[in-house]
């Protein structure tokens, strides 16, 4: 069978690429906004179209654990591990960068992350340039992360953004970023992939960063970290089962059902019960409440216990925060 192109624009975008221009991705988390991360001026594009701070890091994608080691000075048993396991997959790991990555990709640190997505685009793109690329979620800076193309489109020039529509993102939530810098390894970002999957591959128990101590004066070991980040325009505002009685009345709920005290006029978009499917649609929703130019967004906190469900509550706070 002839190798078919996986999408139309494939390569028009590998085009781009090589000319050191932006290109949207679809991955299995959320949607990247991509860049030749060995070319400073095309990384630097992203910083400018995103509005990211310099100090906060990039990931960079890669199709394969081939491809990843020549942009570390080591790659180590835990991380030849990990790759077997969860790549291609939601899973970033942080090592020693090497001297190929430019200073830009990673704020000046030291260190680099690196992951390979779960999409067929985006592993057919990666392929076709032969090349790593960064891919910060391609939302501008603090704001909700895109899982449609639609979420892209909205946000950046055409002139300036290629966008490869591969449709809605399977998680919906970005990737857990796990480093192996740390001694015990250190969950920098809750993701689909957990604490316990991990500690179940190398067979030694992980950290995690608690995420309320870090600040935006500190440094920023993962600025993912910060706390209010992921957040739509209106205020987010957490419930448990009734809505808060100073609430406003312009307001649009997310929830599992209508709470008692809803008031007639009061939109409600029901969540999934699901914690799947919670995470895959926890951002369109929260784009869709803020589209309706509420006051405020009041989400039920979901209480269920599970790993995945940590992940969404993490992204619930910071969008609350
Ligand atoms: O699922 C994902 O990871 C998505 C898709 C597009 O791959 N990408 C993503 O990228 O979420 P971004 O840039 O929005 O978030 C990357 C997170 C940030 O919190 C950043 O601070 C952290 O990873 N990060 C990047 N490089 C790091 C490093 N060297 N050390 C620690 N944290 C790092
Ligand atoms: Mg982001």
């Amino acid at each position: 069978m002839p190798d078919e192109p996986s999408h139309p624009l494939l390569p028009d975008a590998v085009r781009r690429l090589r000319e050191g221009r932006l290109v949207a991705f679809p991955t299995e988390t959320v949607y990247g906004l991509a860049a030749d991360a060995l070319n400073p001026d095309a990384v630097q594009r992203v910083f400018n179209a995103k509005q990211r701070p310099a100090n906060n890091p990039l990931i960079v994608h890669v199709a394969d654990a081939d491809m990843a080691r020549p942009l570390v000075t080591s790659w180590p048993a835990e991380a030849d591990l990990l790759a077997r396991r969860f790549w291609p997959g939601p899973l970033t790991l942080v090592l020693p960068r090497s001297p190929l990555i430019p200073d830009l990709v990673t704020g000046k640190g030291p260190t680099v992350a690196l992951r390979c997505p779960d999409h067929p685009i985006a592993l057919a793109l990666l392929r076709a340039l032969n090349r790593p690329l960064v891919g910060p979620s391609a939302n501008p800076s603090g704001f909700v992360s895109p899982t449609r193309a639609e979420h892209v489109v909205a946000a950046f020039a055409p002139d300036d953004v290629l966008v490869l529509d591969g449709g809605p993102c399977r998680v919906g939530i970005e990737s857990t970023v796990l480093s192996l810098v740390h001694t015990p390894p250190r969950i920098l970002r809750l993701g689909a992939i957990s604490a316990h999957d991990i500690q179940s591959i190398l067979n030694q128990p992980i950290d995690v960063a608690p995420p309320s101590t870090h600040t935006p004066d500190a440094p920023l070991p993962s600025p993912g970290l910060l706390q209010r980040h992921y957040a739509p325009r209106a205020r987010v505002i957490l419930f448990a089962t009734s809505l808060p009685q100073a609430a406003p009345d312009n307001i649009v709920v997310l929830a599992h059902r209508a709470p008692r005290n809803t008031l007639a006029s009061t939109r409600i978009l029901q969540m999934p019960r699901e914690a799947d499917a919670y995470a895959a649609r926890l951002y369109d929703a929260l784009r869709e409440a803020d589209d309706l130019a509420p006051d405020a967004i009041l989400v039920e906190r979901p209480e269920d216990e599970g790993s995945l469900w940590d992940a969404i509550r993490d992204r619930l706070a910071r969008a609350s925060s």
